[in-house]
Parts: C-alpha cells; structure tokens; sequence
C-alpha cells in the first residue's frame, strides 16, 4: 500500500544513510526528509537521492507546531520514522537546553501532530529512533535487554529517556500506533567529524594524539549503520504496536579496543615511510 512517510533529520548521519536505502526499497512510498540542517545536517549526504521521484526534502524545524501541522496536511503524511535530534553526548555536556528543545519537545510536537492526524489507526504508524545510552552503562551482561531498568546518564541520554517515555504515554493514553527502536553506537559513511570514530581517523592520518576518555575501557556495542537501516525498516514494516525493539551488533569493543583496531587497518592502508 502507497505510503507517504516522514523521516525527520534525513540529513543527518542514520537519515540519510536510511533515506536512498528506504526509496530504493519502496518505490511507491513517497520518503518526505524532514531537517532543520544544524551542523549536523548536510544535504551533501543526501546526493543519492537527486532526481529520485519518490524523494522530497523540506527545510524545518520539529519544534514548530504550525510547520510540522502544514507538512502534515500538504503530503497528507501516512507515517513518521523520526530520527533528528542533537545527538553528541558532549555538546549536551555544555549546553544541554537545546538537547531538551529539540529531543523532548520536538518529539512531543510530532507525537501531537501524528496523534490529531491518525488517533489509534492501526495503519498508520509512529515510529521512533532511540539509543540503547537510555540504559546507563553496558554491565557485566554485555548488552541491554527491553527490560533493562532506564538509567540515563547525560543530559543527551535522559532527552532521549524522557522522549521515548512520551512516545510510550501516547500509545498507552491516545492508543497511537508506536513502535521505539533502541541501537547501540552506528559506524559507517556520512558520520559527522565530531563523533569517535571519525575523530581516531582523522588524528591518526594526521599523526596527531588520539583523544580517548579516562582510560579508555568504557564499552560500547558496534553496528554498521545500513545494518541498523534494515532493522528499522523490519520494525516499522512488522513490529507490533506500543512495543521497544532493541537493536545491537553483538560486537562489544572498549574505545581503546576500537582505536586500536583502526590504527592497525589505517597502518596497512597508509604505512608510514619510514615503515615504522
Ligand atoms: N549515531 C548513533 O550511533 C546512534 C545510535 C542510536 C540511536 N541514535 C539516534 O538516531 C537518531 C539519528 O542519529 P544520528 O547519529 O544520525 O544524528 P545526527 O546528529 O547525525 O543527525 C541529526 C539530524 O537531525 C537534524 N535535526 C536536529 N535538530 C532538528 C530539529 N529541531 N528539526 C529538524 N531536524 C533537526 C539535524 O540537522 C541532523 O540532520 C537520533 O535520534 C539518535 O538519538 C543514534
């Protein structure tokens, strides 16, 4: 059945990593990219889906009620699967407001739209992209489970925590049809400079000290970005209504662990001439 479907922040890292996967995928649905383009958005990510018919990209914020409203009604929009936020756990270090703005009450701002759209139609679905930071820290275990008690620990964490508790008071209380998917940390094209992996790359080329927190034995769990893409799609195509969906690579690795790795891909690909 033809969908339109609005993915919010396509411009970002997983958006636009979704967004040509999704089109590609679903030729009668038409992908409406949602983005307000901070720093963290780049259309350049999106050149995939030049000339792609079942693609539009509009220019906005998920804070504006009356942009959001008009959207709504001018591609009498089908669905959402809502990806922007501010993301980068630092920045909500040093200015955590905007990480309330945008990840509670931007949430809050699509949830209210979708839910005067659709009310409880089983067929049109809301679905949101969380992180698995809601946890708190990964235990002895090695990875979360959809019950794991939430414990976030940055101000990034609780917005998404507090996000992910008003998409689930909108299924309970308005029986909206939502669906939240938790991943653990993506790799992969289009990530912005500012995140680890890209910045172990571009210190180690530039034979500059790589920045690792305390002693770098913090883990996370690693997935390939188009990965997390797949799952999204199987969870918004079959996943049942008010339920969480966590989605992990199985692929724990310390930060130390992981600039370690790099180092050694990067030392065959570029070995230095001395051959040290
Ligand atoms: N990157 C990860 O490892 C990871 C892991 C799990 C979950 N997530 C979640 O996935 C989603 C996408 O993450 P990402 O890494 O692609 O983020 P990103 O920072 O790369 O991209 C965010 C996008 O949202 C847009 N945006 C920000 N504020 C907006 C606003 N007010 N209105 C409209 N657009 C706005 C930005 O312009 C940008 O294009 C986020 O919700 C994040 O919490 C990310």
């Amino acid at each position: 059945m033809p969908k339109n479907v609005l993915v919010t922040g396509g411009a970002g890292f997983i958006g636009s990593n979704f967004a040509p996967y999704f089109c590609k995928k679903y030729p009668d649905y038409l992908v409406i990219n949602f983005d307000k383009l901070t720093y963290a958005g780049d259309l350049n990510n999106l050149e995939e889906c030049d000339n792609v018919s079942n693609y539009v990209f509009v220019h906005g914020d998920i804070c504006d009620a009356s942009i959001v409203s008009n959207i709504f009604e001018k591609y009498d929009i089908t669905d959402v699967i809502h990806f922007a936020a501010e993301s980068h756990v630092d920045n909500s270090i040093a200015n955590p407001r905007i990480f309330i703005e945008t990840n509670v009450l931007g949430t809050f701002t699509l949830l209210d739209a979708f839910r005067k759209k659709h009310g409880n139609s089983l067929h049109n679905r809301f679905h949101h992209i969380s992180t698995d930071e809601v946890y708190g820290t990964l235990g002895k275990m090695g990875y979360f489970t959809e019950s794991t008690p939430y414990a976030p620990n940055s101000p990034y964490s609780a917005s998404k925590a507090g996000s992910d508790m008003l998409v689930r008071a909108y299924f309970h209380t308005y029986g909206v049809n939502t669906v939240i998917s938790n991943c653990s940390n993506n790799y992969g094209p289009k990530q912005y400079r500012e995140k680890l992996i890209p910045t172990i790359i571009r210190c180690a080329l530039a034979k500059k000290p790589i920045p690792i927190y305390g002693n770098g034995k913090n883990v996370r769990d690693w997935l390939y970005v188009v990965d997390h893409c797949k799952a999204i799609d199987l969870i918004f195509h079959q996943g049942k209504s008010g339920e969480v969906y966590n989605v992990g690579g199985s692929n724990e690795l310390s930060n130390l662990q992981v600039a370690k790795k790099i180092c050694k891909i990067l030392d065959k690909k570029y070995p230095l001439k001395s051959g040290s």
